[in-house]
């Protein structure tokens, strides 16, 4: 129970990530509140975790738009009363994200940066504001191994997928708005670190994941559920004098 009575925001709640992450929250007694766009898969991510005796509740967000971002914090508040972190976890993207990068047009360059990391901008600067006045907080940013490496892109031979040039730029950058808000608020109680998963399987084709095993350690691709001990400890106590940092879980893929 490392997170017990806690109340713990996840952006992008409903995806493959978030909902092993509100899951996990749930099973150490807290109380997640999924913040999602989609209403459909935030409403069923909450009544499955309710079906399996956890406490969550569903909010819906836009994280790149002020007035949803601060109803959020207003609705956490009314019902809660506090709020003790938030996972910066959404994933937004346009519908021509994923190009090669001889393919990426500026306009869409210019759209992901600015839908992914500013809605991690926004999203922080809100909360932020919230947990200055409320004497301290714990925001998470979910970063990537592609924030600090450079791509593999021979695991991606032999199938249609890549990585997009929009997603070093934004996973980098985050690792860096990690430190400058972690530096900014130190003396506030607030911190600030990033978590950075590598590949989690999702039925990507066989020959990318053998591509892809042959640089990771005994365990392979990982599973969602690999990257929540991570989360659990950068949200508890145990990670208190942790500020500022990119914790990087990954089987050693990266190496
Ligand atoms: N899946 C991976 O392999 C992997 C690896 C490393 C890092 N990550 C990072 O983890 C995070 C979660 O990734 P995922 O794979 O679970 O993504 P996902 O696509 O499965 O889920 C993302 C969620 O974000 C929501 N969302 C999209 N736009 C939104 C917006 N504007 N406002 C609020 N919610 C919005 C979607 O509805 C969805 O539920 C991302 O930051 C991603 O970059 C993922």
């Amino acid at each position: 129970m490392l997170l017990k009575g806690k109340v713990v925001v996840v952006t992008g709640g409903a995806g493959l990530l978030g909902q092993s992450f509100c899951r996990a929250i749930g099973r150490e007694g807290g109380v997640t509140v999924i913040a999602d766009i989609s209403r459909e898969a935030g409403t069923k991510a909450a009544e499955t975790l309710h079906g399996e005796g956890l406490a969550a509740d569903f909010v819906e967000l836009d994280i790149t738009r002020q007035e949803s971002v601060q109803r959020l914090i207003a609705e956490v508040l009314a019902h809660h009363g506090r709020i003790d972190a938030v996972v910066n976890n959404a994933y937004p993207r346009n519908r021509n994200y994923g190009r090669k990068l001889e393919e990426v047009q500026f306009e869409d360059f210019c759209e992901n940066v600015s839908l992914h990391l500013g809605g991690y901008f926004l999203v922080a600067q809100q909360f932020a504001a919230h947990f200055v006045k409320a004497g301290g907080g714990n925001i998470v940013n979910m970063s990537s191994i592609y924030g600090v490496m450079a791509p593999r892109f021979e695991v991606y031979e032999g199938s249609p997928m890549t990585m997009p040039i929009e997603y070093a730029a934004i996973k980098s950058a985050v690792v860096h708005l990690t430190k400058y808000f972690a530096q900014y608020y130190k003396k506030a109680g607030l911190r600030c670190n990033a978590l950075s998963p590598g590949g989690i399987e999702d039925g990507q084709p066989s020959q990318f994941l053998e591509n892809y095993n042959r640089h990771a350690g005994s365990k392979g691709m990982l599973r969602a559920t690999d990257i929540c001990g991570a989360l659990v400890f950068l949200l508890s106590a145990s990670s208190e004098a942790i500020n500022g940092q990119n914790l990087v879980v990954d089987d050693g893929f990266s190496l």
